[in-house]
């Protein structure tokens, strides 16, 4: 690679993403790259031109090591959409002009589906301009749900958080014994996708005995159904965890969290921004029931938790970061590179690069096969899946007591 690379994030972060920039990174410094960019609050600083240059806080291998260990994004990160090209030019015009600017050749992004549209338009812009610049997806999103790939680094960390965080409320709920129950409802982040809902699913071991209902957004969720649950748990249990994804969606097409609350906001995709599920929830069955409840929304510790990151998802932060960098100097472009799993005992995964149509904007919900028949649990299918992705841990560098991080100034 003659030119410069220039690496952003972008949406919600993860306790990895910032792994991948190190791959990136250091697969640049390999090859000779002469500067490595780091745009400032993704694409949407990026048209500012606000960049860095990654040299400013990378000063060796130590560094390196602690960027893997810093959760959020190092570079900032953005909710911002492409406009449609037609229209628009200016707006894809001055991301060239930056480019060109800076002699930047390849153009990285860390994100998930809505970041891989930002790949895929500025991919197509190049194509249909013939312009000789580059532009290649990094996977990323606690959300798990891009297609084609295996499963999506900063899943595994947030799921090794969220398995081990339930596996403490089951403890502290056990602890009381009481002849009455104390239901305590957990919501768990993901939107429509229920992949790190079921990732409560995990906490069950010869230690734990897990959780009493798991509820994802690939089911229509039905509120007198989950009372009667409620009801017959707590006749039957000395204590009741029920983990509820914030995507559920009751038969008319409704978040729980708007039922809650009707002025849901909305970001620049349009998503709504959801929360208020678990609270919602304890709500009602305290007032149907007098039940003693607790709502627990997991919200920003659960893609914060680098202290709990699982080493699996770290090394493949990182290696997909790395092999997009390989694969631009190969002359790729408008791909995102995928994980790719060959085995499960003992696990193996590789990588390839994959064109970005397939991939922007499309949601991979969990499989129905491995929910179970009443629609409130996993099976060991998805065990077999996710379990080795939690698997290892990378000690966070201390100092006063804390993790250390690496800090953009
Ligand atoms: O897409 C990742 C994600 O963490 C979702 O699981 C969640 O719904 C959303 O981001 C929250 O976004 P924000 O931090 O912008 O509220």
């Amino acid at each position: 690679m003659k030119g410069n690379i220039v690496v952003g994030q972008s949406g919600g972060p993860t306790a990895v993403i910032n792994a991948s920039v190190a791959g990136v990174y250091s697969a640049a410094k390999k090859l000779g790259v002469k500067k490595v960019y780091g745009m400032v609050h993704g694409i949407e600083g990026f048209l500012e031109d606000r960049l860095c240059d990654l040299d400013d806080y990378i000063h060796g291998e130590a560094d390196v090591e602690l960027l893997k260990r810093t959760p959020s994004a190092f570079l900032g990160s953005c909710r911002f959409k492409m406009p449609k090209i037609e229209g628009h030019e200016d707006v894809y015009e001055k991301v060239f002009e930056i480019m060109e600017k800076h002699d930047i050749e390849c153009l990285f992004y860390c994100g998930g589906n809505d970041s891989m549209d930002t790949v895929k338009m500025l991919s197509d812009y190049a194509a249909a301009h013939n312009k000789p610049q580059r532009f290649m997806g990094v996977p990323k999103t606690i959300d798990n749900d891009l297609p084609v790939t295996d499963h999506c680094p900063g899943y595994g960390s947030a799921a090794k958080y969220i398995a081990t965080s339930i596996k403490e409320i089951i403890r502290d709920n056990e602890s009381f014994g009481a002849k009455k129950p104390t239901i305590c409802i957990v919501e768990i982040m993901g939107r429509n996708a229920g992949w790190l809902t079921a990732a409560a699913a995990l906490a069950k071991g010869e230690d734990c005995s897990g959780v009493d209902a798991i509820y994802l957004p690939e089911k229509t969720f039905d509120m007198d159904a989950f009372m009667d649950k409620v009801k017959h748990l707590a006749e039957t249990k000395s204590s009741v965890v029920i983990a509820v994804s914030e995507g559920v969606k009751i038969a008319d097409g409704r978040y729980v969290c708007e039922v809650a609350n009707e002025n849901v906001p909305v970001d620049a995709f349009g998503h709504k921004q959801m929360s208020g599920t678990a609270a919602y929830l304890a709500q009602q069955i305290a007032a149907e029931t007098g039940l003693k409840t607790r709502a627990i929304e997991f919200s920003t510790l659960q893609r914060a938790a680098t202290h709990m990151a699982s080493l699996t998802d770290i090394n493949e932060a990182f290696q997909v970061g790395a092999d997009a960098l390989k694969a631009a100097n190969d002359g790729k472009t408008g791909m995102m590179i995928t994980l790719d799993r060959n085995g499960d005992d003992p696990y193996q995964c590789g990588t390839s690069a994959y064109d970005i149509h397939a991939i922007a904007n499309v949601e991979r919900p969990v499989p129905a096969e491995w929910i179970t028949e009443d629609g409130c649990g996993l099976n060991e299918g998805y065990e077999k899946y996710a379990r080795p992705l939690i698997m290892g841990e990378l000690t966070p560098m201390m100092v006063n007591g804390l993790p250390r991080h690496l800090v953009r100034k």
